[in-house]
C-alpha cells in the first residue's frame, strides 16, 4: 500500500479521470481493499445494488482477447502492429472492475440503485487515488452486447453500468473547467438567480 492519505477534499479535487496507463502491474490485495472500503457507499434500504466482475494479474490476458473481439471485430484485417496501438487502451491498464447492477423493475428502486451504485463507483475512484492508482469510468457500447454479457455471466434483470480501468500512469491530466457554485445555484425563493450582484 502507498504511503499517501489525502483529505477528503484533496482526493476530490485532485482526481482526474486516467485514459493513458503506464502498463504497471496493480496488487490484487491493494484492489480488493479498495472495493472492502468502497462498500461503504450510502444505499437505500442497504440494497447494496452491485456486484462486480474483477481482472487483475493473469486473467488480463484472457479479457484483452475478449475486448479486442468486442470493439475490434475486424481485428484479424489489421497488421500486427496497427493492431497493437489500438489495443493499447485495453492493455495498459492494470486492472478492470466492471460494475453490475440490477434492473429493478419499479423505476424509483431502479434509479436509486444506479444513483448508489454510481457513488459506489467513485469511492473506487477516489480510495484508487489515494493509492496513486488512476482510474476511468467508460461506458462502451459493448458492454450491453449479449456475447460480452454472456462472457462476464451476467444474468437477466442485470445490467453492466461500468467499465473501470484503473492504473498506474505517468502524466497527470490537465482539468476540465468546472462551473462555480454561484453559476449553478438558485438561492430558495429567488426566480431571478444571481443577476443583480
Ligand atoms: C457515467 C460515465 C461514463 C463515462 N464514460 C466514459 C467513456 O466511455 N470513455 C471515456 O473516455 N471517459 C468516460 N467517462 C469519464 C469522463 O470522460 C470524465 O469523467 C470527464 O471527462 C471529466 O474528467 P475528470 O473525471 O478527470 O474530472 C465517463 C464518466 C462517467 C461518470
Amino acid at each position: 500500500m502507498s504511503e499517501q492519505s489525502l483529505s477528503v477534499r484533496e482526493a476530490i479535487i485532485g482526481r482526474r479521470s486516467i485514459k493513458k496507463f503506464n502498463g504497471q502491474p496493480v496488487d490484487r490485495e491493494d484492489l480488493m481493499q479498495i472495493i472492502d472500503d468502497a462498500v461503504w457507499a450510502p444505499n437505500h434500504q442497504n440494497r447494496e445494488p452491485w456486484r462486480l466482475v474483477v481482472a487483475c494479474g493473469k486473467e488480463l490476458f484472457d479479457l484483452h482477447e475478449l475486448l479486442r473481439n468486442m470493439a475490434i471485430p475486424k481485428w484479424k484485417e489489421l497488421t500486427e502492429e496497427t493492431l497493437e496501438k489500438q489495443m493499447q487502451k485495453f492493455t495498459t491498464p492494470g486492472a478492470y472492475v466492471f460494475v453490475i447492477v440490477p434492473e429493478d423493475v419499479r423505476q424509483k428502486q431502479r434509479l436509486e440503485d444506479y444513483a448508489a451504485a454510481s457513488i459506489f463507483i467513485q469511492n473506487i475512484q477516489l480510495l484508487a487515488w489515494d493509492y496513486g492508482i488512476g482510474a476511468c469510468w467508460k461506458t462502451p457500447d459493448f458492454l450491453d452486447a449479449p456475447a460480452f454479457r454472456e462472457a462476464l455471466g451476467v444474468k437477466q434483470g442485470e445490467r453492466i453500468i461500468s467499465m473501470l480501468q484503473l492504473g498506474y500512469f505517468d502524466d497527470l491530466p490537465k482539468a476540465a473547467e468546472r462551473k462555480k457554485a454561484k453559476e449553478i445555484v438558485t438561492i430558495f425563493g429567488q426566480l431571478e438567480n444571481n443577476e443583480e450582484e
